[in-house]
């Protein structure tokens, strides 16, 4: 909670800094960068600040932190908060980390709102930075305790032990340890962090949602190659798809990630489009390991049927589990899939029962569209759960 001092020095500061925001967060990690230059190299992606979405996504977080702190000083944006704890986690931050980004963000305030930041106003916003950090340093204590890990040590080696050309585009790889112990547990749903080196000598890390179900001794990730003429192609997923073969070692992290499915016997819709489909492959393939009978809402969209990676697993394991449906849409179904409507999702077609949760992953536009309409139809809120396979633009 803010203290009494502070709250009215951030609420008549907060439309300045929010207005300044994103410039305060581009100078920000200039300089950090500039100081630091191993952490633009190693640790951030540098996809994401070349186009300029994980400055959106620290921005967005910010400001938003500080507007819940005064508009419901008792509540904490726990969802949130544990979305960016478990990215942090998946790249092992540590709580020292936490001083160097306050060094160079409030240098960064300070050069763009000069003598607009008296000690009053550093103070207050100061306040905000650490009960921001220190929230999420908490989290992220408890996250590495869950994993058995020490602080920030999330790193481990594993070998491919199989590789699948699923698309044109998209390559599943199997790991496994070396030295044969079974792959460690996960919820289904969450993601490891993957880190390879590449030619320039940076070490870059992208997320991989585990496609497979848990408790089986290897893991699965599923990998969609970025690359099309509108924009530069992706580093880390073009890398994997040219470089990575059977029998070589990836350094990959322990699984985080908060859109995990929850226990129970209540109904499930799982909506996604195209790699979208990976973290729903998780819960599917839990859901028939282990026999379940709960009703499943399977909705998927893709380009068509050769785009559509997994397909005939998708098939199989909804044909497995007893009270699970399939609804596909194609935007191109051609003559290979009679089963598949034709465009865009149209959930509203779609018989769900009451007390529905519903898990949604794919481009943000789909997630956008099926989010409303879910809501429209008296889906409340908190039942309707995300993941976005970058920074999470909705924060901003
Ligand atoms: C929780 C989570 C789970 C995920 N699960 C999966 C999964 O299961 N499967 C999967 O395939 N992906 C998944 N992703 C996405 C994955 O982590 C990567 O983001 C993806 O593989 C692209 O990484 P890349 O290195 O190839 O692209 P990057 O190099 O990171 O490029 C990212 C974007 O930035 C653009 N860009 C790069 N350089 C510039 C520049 N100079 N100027 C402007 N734009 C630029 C690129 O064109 C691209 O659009 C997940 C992401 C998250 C956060
Ligand atoms: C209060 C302080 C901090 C805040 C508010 C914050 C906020 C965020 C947010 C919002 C994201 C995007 C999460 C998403 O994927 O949606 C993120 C990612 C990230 N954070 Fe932090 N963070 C903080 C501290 C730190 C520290 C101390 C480090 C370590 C130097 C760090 C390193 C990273 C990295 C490497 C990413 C992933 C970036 C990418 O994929 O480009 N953060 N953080």
């Amino acid at each position: 909670m803010l203290s009494e001092q502070s709250t009215p020095v951030i609420r008549e500061t907060l439309p300045v800094v929010g207005a300044a925001i994103q410039e305060i967060t581009e100078r920000f990690y200039g300089k950090l960068f500039d100081a630091h230059p191993e952490l633009l190299r190693d640790l951030f992606n540098r996809g994401n600040q070349a186009n300029g979405e994980q400055q959106k996504a620290l921005a967005g977080s910010i400001a938003a932190f500080a507007g819940i702190l005064l508009e419901r000083p008792d509540a904490r944006p726990d969802a949130m908060l544990a979305r960016i704890a478990n990215k942090h986690a998946s790249l092992g931050i540590t709580s020292d980390q936490y001083k160097v980004v306050h060094t160079h963000l409030f240098a960064a305030i300070v050069d763009v709102l000069g003598d607009a930041v008296t000690p009053e106003v550093a103070a207050a916003w100061d306040e905000v930075y650490w009960l921001m950090a220190n929230a999420l340093i908490a989290i992220e204590t408890g996250l590495y305790r869950q994993a058995g890990a020490a602080e920030g040590d999330v790193w481990q080696q594993m070998v491919i032990v199989d590789r699948r050309q699923e698309t044109p585009d998209v390559v599943s790889f199997t790991l496994k340890y070396a030295d044969g112990r079974p792959a460690g547990a996960f919820r289904p749903g969450q993601y490891v962090s993957v880190q390879v080196g590449l030619p320039d000598g940076a070490h870059q890390i992208r997320q991989y949602s585990l496609s497979c179900a848990p408790g089986r001794p290897e893991w699965r990730i599923t990998v969609k190659r970025v690359h099309d003429e509108t924009r530069p192609e992706g580093e880390v997923s073009t890398w994997l798809h040219r470089n990575a073969r059977v029998g070589d070692v990836l350094t990959v992290s322990a699984p985080f990630g908060d859109l995990t499915l929850v226990d129970g016997d209540g109904p499930l819709l799982l909506a996604s489009a195209g790699i979208g489909s990976t973290p729903m492959l998780g819960m599917l393939n839990h859901l028939a390991a282990t026999g379940s009978t709960r009703a499943v809402t399977v909705v998927h969209a893709d380009r068509g049927p050769a785009d559509h990676a997994h397909r005939e697993e998708l098939r199989q394991l909804v044909q497995a589990l007893p009270n699970a449906t399939l609804h596909l849409w194609y935007e191109n179904p051609g003559d290979q899939a009679p089963e598949a409507a034709t465009g865009q999702v149209d959930i509203d077609a779609i018989d769900l029962p009451e007390n529905t949760t519903a898990y949604l992953c794919g481009p943000l536009p789909f997630m956008r569209a099926v989010r409303g309409d879910l809501l429209r139809r008296g889906l409340p809120a908190q039942d309707i759960h995300y993941e976005v396979f970058g920074p999470d633009l909705w924060l901003a």
